[in-house]
């Protein structure tokens, strides 16, 4: 198959943010939204482990694994043909030990990511550089990092304060210098982001950050508007799709009751000329 001549790469991502071009990032989980997405233009496409919320149903991203984002990441590769393909590290597949870190992004990638992403600095930045050496790109996160929502008490605005403000800075610093290509950065004051986003040579990309990040990211269900619970501040509702479904959904309900559904029109008949 041809590779796209536009098809977007770690280095293209990274050009953009030179070139002041601002790179554009939603989460899928399988083919045809994957499509959609990667049809529509959208430059990076994040197989979130998200997942575990908007499709799975969980409270927290901690229960899902290395084999559901494996076979997520297999069923958005597949509808994807320019766009980036950045596929989440699940809790504890990168952080026991170096061995196991690589072993599991290599299966990502097999099965068709482009690039990983895993949340926090600190310890995670002898995993990056590891990663990085094997040939395997990453993508930092940081601010809030859902996969530690226990240690935040919550799903809280991050770095508040002066002193964590810096240590944002630091990290995303850090992270640059283990090799990421680029940083997601979660619920934080528009200010801490945009000074991070000018102190760092990588893009960083925001969601609840701002607008002066490079690029912006939102879940997809939350922008979709799939869920009837009242949005995050930071999601902007582009579609109601709970709404248009479930219209859909008692229409046919009552079509198929009524007997008006299957019309001639759906149905095969013996008599051709019918
Ligand atoms: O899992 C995810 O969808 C994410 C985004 C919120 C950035 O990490």
């Amino acid at each position: 198959m041809a590779t796209p001549i536009d098809k977007v790469t770690t280095l293209r991502v990274m050009k953009k943010k030179m070139r002041g071009e601002k790179i554009v990032c939603l989460t899928a989980y399988d083919y045809p939204f994957a499509r959609i997405l990667d049809e529509a233009g959208v430059d990076i496409i994040l197989v979130g482990d998200s997942v575990a919320n908007v499709v799975y149903g969980m409270k927290t991203t901690i229960g899902i694994g290395m084999e559901e984002m494996v076979y997520h990441t297999r069923a958005v590769a597949s509808g994807v043909k320019r766009a980036l393909v950045v596929s989440d590290m699940p809790f504890l597949s990168y952080q026991v030990s170096l061995e196991q870190a690589i072993e599991n992004a290599g299966r990502l990638l097999k099965a068709g990511a482009e690039a990983v992403k895993l949340e926090g600095a600190g310890p995670v930045l002898e995993t990056v550089r590891r990663l990085v050496g094997c040939g395997i790109p990453v993508m930092g996160h940081l601010g809030l990092t859902p996969q530690s929502v226990h240690k935040l008490g919550g799903y809280r605005l991050q770095a508040r304060r002066p002193e964590e403000q810096e240590k944002l800075l630091t990290d995303a610093q850090a992270l640059a210098a283990a090799g990421c290509f680029a940083i997601i950065l979660e619920k934080v004051p528009a200010e801490a982001a945009s000074r991070v986003t000018k102190a760092v040579q990588i893009p960083v990309i925001g969601i609840g950050a701002g607008p002066e990040c490079d690029g912006q990211i939102l879940v997809l269900q939350d922008m979709l508007g799939m869920f009837e619970d009242e949005p995050y501040k930071f999601v902007k509702r582009y579609a109601e799709l709970n709404r248009m479904t479930r219209q859909a959904v008692q229409e046919y309900v009552a079509e198929v009751r009524q007997g008006k559904f299957p019309g001639p029109e759906h149905s095969f008949y013996t008599d051709e000329n019918r």
